[in-house]
């Protein structure tokens, strides 16, 4: 397994390496849910590349972008069994040069939720990963189903600037008591942790719900927030009911939903999503 840090590194392999050739971004700090991406893309190309890179263009000036955990050996310890033939990690300045001032930004879809959130966000997300599809031509990209808008958007992305690349949804991992991974479990506290299932839970909720029946977006809602504010240490950013596909806000559900929350648990804010159909 090769690591490399400069785009002209990358250039070579990507030149030199069979095609098909698979892409897994990440920010490091990998788990099971980033490693189930790998082996997805490992079974369908012939070569994979993953990229590690803390993007700090995606973080706000009140996040987490110094404390985000990070261990680099540890995760090419993690890759390497997996086949994955090179990783990308480049430094904040190869990937933003001084002067670099060129944005790319997704319209409506990355308005709503994290986006109204966590402004800048997207712009963050769709501008590095344009440079890293750019910088590794892959033929397929697989990116998690927990980050449902952001899968969303790279999509949107992909077909309105003609990238040409295949953007493969993995659905999301999660630990046996159903918390979906993510490298920010880390900063629970052993409370919080427990405090947390209550996303799942209340995910299970709404898929009960539907299934049951109804298709009253607001009663879904509704149940949802409340089941999430028994739990005391957990405090709710939004509960939404949206369009699957354009993540409108629903009335009535007619085709497939998304349902959609972030929570915070002391500092640590956790997303987490189900697509009732
Ligand atoms: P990161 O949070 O490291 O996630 C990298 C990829 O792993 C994303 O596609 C994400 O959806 C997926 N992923 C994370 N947890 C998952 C889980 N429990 N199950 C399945 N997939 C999971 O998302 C980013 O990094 C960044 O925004 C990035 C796209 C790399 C741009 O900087």
């Amino acid at each position: 397994m090769q690591v490399v840090t400069t785009i002209a590194e990358a250039v070579r392999l990507r030149q030199q390496l069979p095609r098909p050739l698979g892409f897994v971004p990440t920010m490091g700090y990998l788990h099971e849910g980033h490693l189930t991406l790998v082996r997805r893309a490992r079974q369908e190309c012939a070569t994979v590349a993953v990229s590690i890179f803390v993007n700090p263009t995606q973080f706000g000036p009140q996040e987490d972008l110094a404390a985000y955990p990070r261990d680099l050996p540890r995760d090419l310890g993690m890759v390497e069994p997996e086949g994955v033939a090179w990783v990308f990690n480049p430094s904040v300045e190869v990937m933003y040069p001084q002067g670099a001032n060129t944005w790319v930004e997704v319209g409506a879809l990355s308005q709503p939720l994290e986006g109204a959130h966590r402004p800048g966000h997207f712009r963050g997300v769709t501008t590095v990963v344009a440079k890293l599809f750019n910088i590794v031509r892959p033929d397929r990209t697989y990116f998690g189903e927990k980050d449902a808008q952001q899968l969303r958007v790279i999509r949107k992305m992909a077909y309105d600037l003609n990238m040409g690349i295949d953007i493969v949804p993995v659905p999301t991992v999660r630990e046996r008591d159903g918390l979906a991974m993510s490298s920010r479990n880390v900063y629970l506290n052993p409370e919080e942790r427990k405090a947390a299932l209550c996303l799942y839970r209340s995910l299970q909720l709404a898929q009960r719900l539907y299934r049951a029946g109804e298709r009253d977006a607001e009663a879904i809602r509704r149940q949802v927030r409340e089941l999430i504010q028994a739990e005391p240490l957990a405090h709710i950013e939004y509960v939404s009911v949206a369009d699957d596909e354009t993540l409108e806000e629903l009335a009535a559900i007619g085709g497939p939903a998304l349902v959609s929350l972030a929570v915070r648990f002391g500092r640590t804010r956790l997303i987490d999503n189900v697509t009732l159909r």
